[in-house]
């Protein structure tokens, strides 16, 4: 019985995030904020001389503030600006992309890193259009196969070494990760990117939680791009009627 009530809210919620927080179809405000936040990313990386592709991270104190959904439309928004842009999924335990954006589960990201597959095989592609506009895709990698030691992968010299191969392909890469303090995970890859985003969402992590992760971030030595700031309550709905979805950046000086 609890996990059938489980199951429709999910359902209900990709319902939602389909109809109203999706790139195109998110509300006027939003489509700006993550305009603005293309725009201080790409400022943030100004001073790069080399031509590879940036890899950009994204973690958050605890579970459900955001990250999937901030990295999809973070995607969106900087594949709308015609740049070469790859999503990855770098959540193995609790992965969502391939349900959300209705791709196939596998092969993705666990399956390329222990050589059952090709980066061509692991690639999908989604496409979406504003009424009237050119389509925009993304390139996604999803989670893939759940292996049994997602940590490990993810430290792995593979990982690396596939990032190595993917920065000569795309502008932008999106790295999806769990929360600070679930698990290492974020905390093993931020070194092997080019920066990383927190995402804080309103009424969610106390401030204790914050500090920890930023702590733990600075301890592994992470470039932290800057917050996002998830204005949605826990009853979002109140917020789709009103069409707020509001986004701050905040880069740190
Ligand atoms: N701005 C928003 N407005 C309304 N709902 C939102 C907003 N941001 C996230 N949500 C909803 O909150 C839930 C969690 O979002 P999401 O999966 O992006 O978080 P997450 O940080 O990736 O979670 P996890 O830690 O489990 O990976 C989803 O159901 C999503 O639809
Ligand atoms: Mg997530």
């Amino acid at each position: 019985m609890a996990n059938k009530k489980k199951s429709q809210r999910t359902e209900e919620n990709l319902r939602n995030e389909r109809r109203f927080m999706i790139g195109p179809r998110l509300s006027f405000a939003g489509a700006e904020a993550y305009k603005l936040l293309r725009t201080n990313i790409m400022f943030s990386f100004s001073d790069h001389n080399s031509t590879d592709g940036k890899v950009i991270g994204v973690t958050s104190s605890i579970p459900g503030e955001g990250k999937s959904m901030t990295m999809i439309n973070l995607a969106y928004t900087f594949a709308e600006s015609r740049k070469r842009v790859l999503l990855i999924e770098g959540d193995m335990r609790l992965p969502t992309m391939a349900n959300r954006l209705r791709l196939r589960q596998a092969p993705g990201l666990s399956d390329l890193m222990v050589g059952l597959n090709d980066i061509g095989d692991a690639v999908q592609h989604f496409t979406t259009a504003k009424e009237g506009a050119e389509p925009v895709t993304i390139d996604i990698i999803v989670a893939g196969t759940i292996p049994p030691n997602p940590s490990e992968l993810m430290g792995s010299a593979r990982l690396d070494a596939l990032l190595g191969v993917l920065r000569k392909t795309y502008d932008y890469i999106f790295l999806d990760q769990p929360p600070v303090t679930a698990v290492t995970d974020a905390l093993i890859t931020a070194p092997k990117t080019d920066g990383t985003i927190i995402v804080v969402r309103n009424n969610h992590a106390s401030r204790g939680a914050l500090a920890d992760t930023m702590r733990q971030l600075r301890l592994v030595d992470a470039h932290i791009l800057g917050f996002v700031y998830n204005g949605a309550s826990d009853d979002s709905r109140k917020y789709y009627k009103k069409g707020y979805y509001k986004k701050g950046y905040y880069k740190k000086t």
